[in-house]
């Protein structure tokens, strides 16, 4: 028989005293298995092969797939690379985003991109992310210019807490999109066709032209087919509005009062860092309590100098950073606007990253020397760590020279 089918699993209750009562025996029942185990090491974990399974530090994808979705926004499909050891997906929650690791020119760098296929298509064998061309973006004027099918690309496991949970959100769900910002609730969408997400979803997405509209067939199909669980409402901040059932302007709180039940709605919010400014003072007018507003992070600003506290007078300055990364000891230039995690990523150091939003943690390092200012909005970390001075360079900026330690990529 098949050495690891000898341990047994099982756990049965037999009633309060005799489960209390099996807790003497405890030590020597342990000692029996450990004296009775092989001496070889064991070479199935059922266990840890789930928790790899469904957690892997990091996934070999390849692209399968790409359709142009607007004329500025791509849906790409990834597959396992079959030349790596990544064999299966990992499962993942509607809502959650995987961050991939990518060279451009040389320089190792991280995005996250959140998942707009459904978790079971993860099951299938594929992910599809969506993603829309920034101007001037580092990443994504690259992947227009060099991405197409068969480029493998290495991604984390699937990432984040932007997802419904029955013990703490409501089945209504008022979903809240700016630009790409659409793409988690295509994925909850899918779920809640598939009948595996009983909730409903109200979307209101917001575009600023006709053209920016993501997944517009799609949404208005889905809610045909499913009329009592999904409903979009599309809203353009241009002048001109010809599409029907579109509303024009912003989201404002006598919108949001139009489409949603407020009593007993989740607030579920994904788009840039100034719609999340717009919002929140819209949402404070109803005064709703904070566990039914749900945020996405919004990766790092562009604007850090715009912030209030920031010293707009070294807003030009360049200083300099003594990094100590694995055993890697350098000296690199920094900028004052951009974040300690993009001058590390300048000078190829490929320090590791997930969310660049302040709050997974991953990037998390110590401030050995020197004075560094960190966005209040994107400041996730732990109050034992503020203390021990340890800092998110994700969500940080240099206003001096420094000294930090960063623990090296896995
Ligand atoms: C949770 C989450 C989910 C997201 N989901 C989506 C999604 O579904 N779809 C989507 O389109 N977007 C999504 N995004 C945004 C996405 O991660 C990227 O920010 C976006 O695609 C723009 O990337 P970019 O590199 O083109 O532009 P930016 O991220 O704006 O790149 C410019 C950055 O590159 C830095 N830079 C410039 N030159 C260099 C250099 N030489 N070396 C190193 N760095 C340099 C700049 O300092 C600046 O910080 C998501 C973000 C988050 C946080
Ligand atoms: S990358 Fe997540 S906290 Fe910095």
């Amino acid at each position: 028989m098949n050495k690891e089918k000898e341990i047994d699993f099982k756990i049965s209750v037999k009633g309060n005293i005799r489960d209390l009562l099996a807790f003497k025996n405890l030590a020597s029942v342990r000692k029996k298995h450990i004296d009775k185990a092989p001496e070889d090491f064991i070479k199935f974990d059922p266990v840890n092969n789930l928790a790899n399974q469904l957690h892997p530090s990091k996934q070999n994808l390849v692209i399968s797939e790409i359709k142009d979705e607007t004329k500025s926004a791509k849906t790409f499909k990834f597959i396992a690379d079959p030349d790596s050891n990544t064999k299966k997906l990992a499962y993942f929650r509607a809502g959650q985003f995987l961050s991939l690791k990518v060279e451009v020119d040389d320089i190792p760098i991280t995005r996250p991109y959140s998942i707009s296929s459904s978790p079971s298509d993860a099951l299938k064998g594929f992910y599809e992310i969506t993603i829309r061309k920034e101007e001037n973006g580092f990443l994504t004027s690259f992947i227009w210019e060099n991405w197409k099918v068969g480029t493998k690309i290495e991604s984390s496991g699937p990432n984040g807490y932007f997802y419904y949970d029955p013990l703490r959100d409501s089945r209504e769900i008022m979903c809240i999109a700016g630009g790409s910002g659409i793409t988690p609730f295509r994925s909850f969408a899918k779920e809640i066709m598939e009948g595996k997400l009983n909730i409903t979803l109200t979307v209101l997405y917001g575009s600023s032209e006709e053209d920016d509209i993501l997944f517009y067939d799609e949404f208005k199909d889905y809610e045909k087919r499913y009329p009592e669980k999904i409903k979009i409402i599309n809203i353009l901040s241009c002048e001109e509005v010809n599409l029907p059932d579109c509303e024009q302007g912003f989201m404002t709180a006598q919108l949001i009062e139009k489409y949603c039940k407020l009593d007993n709605s989740s607030f579920f919010i994904c788009g840039p860092q100034i719609m999340y400014d717009f919002i929140d003072k819209e949402l404070e007018k109803f005064s709703l309590p904070m566990k039914r507003i749900r945020k996405e992070v919004f990766g790092e600003i562009k604007d850090v100098v715009n912030i209030p506290n920031f010293p707009k007078k070294i807003a030009e300055k360049t200083f300099k950073i003594k990094v100590s990364i694995g055993n890697v000891l350098k000296e690199i230039p920094a900028n004052a606007f951009e974040s300690i995690l993009v001058a590390m990523e300048r000078a190829k150091l490929a320090p590791p990253s997930i969310c660049r939003s302040g709050k997974c943690g991953f990037c998390r390092s110590v401030l050995i020397s020197g004075d560094i200012f960190i966005n209040p909005n994107s400041d996730g970390r732990r109050a034992a760590d503020k203390i021990m001075n340890y800092f998110h360079p994700c969500s940080s900026y240099p206003m001096s020279n420094l000294e930090i330690e960063v623990p090296r990529s896995v």
